[in-house]
């Protein structure tokens, strides 16, 4: 089983940025316990991070026959981004929206992502762990592909 872990914009700067939110915690410690914990889960898991919106279409794009699964924290392109919604849509790759703050707890223009509602599901609010149990909720998802169904995308 191979997953693709997406990082958005300004997520490089996690641990010095704003640490009262988003914790102290890098972006490198979190991916690196998601790796080692897909490894306990006989899941191959690959990251990318870019502040690039283009680039990360791209990525999702190519991941079309490649990944199992993806799961996507797009940081603020959660908020406006049309594109992003549509790739997610196109590759019809089964998709975890991951965000380390509760973002339905902020400011009112953080409430709407236009990216959920192309996933399998949302995990807001946990830290780094939001990222563990993206993971764990879409590992468990994909071996269950086929044999539930009640939850799948309708497309
Ligand atoms: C975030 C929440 C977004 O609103 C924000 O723009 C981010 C990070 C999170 O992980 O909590 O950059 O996605």
């Amino acid at each position: 089983m191979k997953i693709l872990v997406l990082n958005g914009p300004n997520l490089k700067l996690l641990g010095k940025r704003e640490p009262s939110i988003y914790g102290k915690v890098t972006l490198d410690d979190i991916l690196k316990s998601v790796i080692m914990r897909g490894k306990a889960l006989g899941a191959k898991v690959d990251v990318f991070q870019s502040n690039d919106e283009g680039a990360l279409v791209t990525k999702i794009g190519d991941a079309m026959g490649v990944y199992d699964g993806m799961i996507i924290n797009p940081a603020a392109y959660t908020h406006t981004s049309v594109a992003l919604r549509d790739a997610i849509q196109a590759v019809k790759i089964p998709c975890v929206e991951v965000h380390l703050s509760n973002i339905h707890a902020r400011e009112d223009f953080r409430h709407k992502s236009l990216t959920a509602g192309v996933c399998v599901g949302q995990i807001s609010g946990f830290g780094g762990q939001s990222y563990l149990l993206g993971l764990e909720a879409l590992v468990e998802y994909l071996m269950n592909i086929g044999k539930v169904g009640k939850n799948r995308r309708k497309d």
